[in-house]
């Protein structure tokens, strides 16, 4: 069997079972059985492959025809140029959460401390840590996420204090400029509605936000005013129809609120300041 026959298999496969981008999905999944880039097929279309690769890259197809999103195969993610591992029990870091950082990296330039709450594979913070170069506390739940965000952490050269508590228990009052978040905040009224690599393979712990997505943005308007020091940031991403309701629960506390779109035109990320300063 050669690179060329395994692709063009591979990707009818993935095709009949109704994978999106069957051929990328194929060259990924392929790329990863023989350890390789997938700019090496084009210059080696007729090598063949060996027993080994054959049968990893057989079993990738399966688990991805059953719906498993291929980064859980190849366990690795891009985010912010930077390549970030990745298991089931982190969310997959979307490219929507690089405009949460641009906000951050723009409006925190002169943050003495930054705090990442629900920290899931790390990318927010390990990225804030990497272009602020300042002190980030990453909070998350779960233990099992924080493994994998230290150790994506340590594997980019960043110097962030993981700490596990719910939300921002655990850090002391008014002693953070930036509070950054990406929350669940997935409608649990939505969730037959969702793609089945989310529903069925995603940890729900990350997704869901309550009954109207909404439970963790009540939390961080509250605790980020307690956390917060004067003229500090509350940035957080938001889904669809979500920021009317986000604005009205920030009550007057907050002097400045700005909303950024993301590339579709929806407004994606809201960063509100407290008064001070
Ligand atoms: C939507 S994911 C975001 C992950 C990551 N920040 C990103 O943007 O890719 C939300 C994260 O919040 C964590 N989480 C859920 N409930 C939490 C809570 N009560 N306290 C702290 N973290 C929580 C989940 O474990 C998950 O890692």
């Amino acid at each position: 069997m050669t690179i060329a026959t395994a692709l063009r298999q591979g990707e009818q496969l993935l095709a009949e079972g109704g994978v999106a981008a069957p051929r990328l999905t194929a060259e990924v999944l392929l790329a990863h059985a023989m350890g390789c880039g997938r700019a090496y097929f084009y210059g080696h279309p007729e090598q063949e492959l060996t027993q080994i690769q054959w049968l990893h890259f057989g079993r990738y197809l399966h688990e991805r025809l059953r719906g498993k999103p291929s980064q859980y195969i190849t366990c690795r993610q891009e985010f912010y140029g930077r390549p970030f591992r990745v298991t089931q029990a982190v969310m997959i870091p979307r490219p929507e959460t690089e405009h949460l950082v641009e906000t951050a990296i723009r409006l925190g330039r002169r943050a003495a401390t930054v705090v990442d709450a629900g920290c899931g594979s790390g990318a927010i913070a390990v990225t804030l840590q990497l272009e602020l170069r300042t002190r980030v506390l990453a909070t998350d739940i779960s233990a099992e996420a924080l493994a994998v965000a230290s150790e994506n952490a340590r594997r980019l050269a960043a110097a962030i204090d993981f700490l596990r508590c719910d939300l921002v228990s655990a850090v002391a009052d008014a002693s953070v400029d930036l509070l950054v978040s990406n929350p669940p905040y997935v409608p649990l009224t939505e969730k037959d509605a969702l793609q089945r690599e989310v529903r069925d393979w995603e940890p729900p712990v990350a997704l869901f936000g309550g009954p109207e997505g909404l439970d963790f943005y009540r939390r961080l308007a509250a605790e980020g005013a307690r956390i917060l020091r004067p003229g500090g940031w509350l940035m957080v991403e938001m889904g669809i129809r979500q920021l009317q309701p986000i604005r009205e629960m920030l009550g007057t506390d907050w002097t400045e609120v700005r909303v950024s779109d993301d590339l579709a035109g929806l407004p994606r990320v809201l960063a509100a300041r407290l008064p001070g300063r």
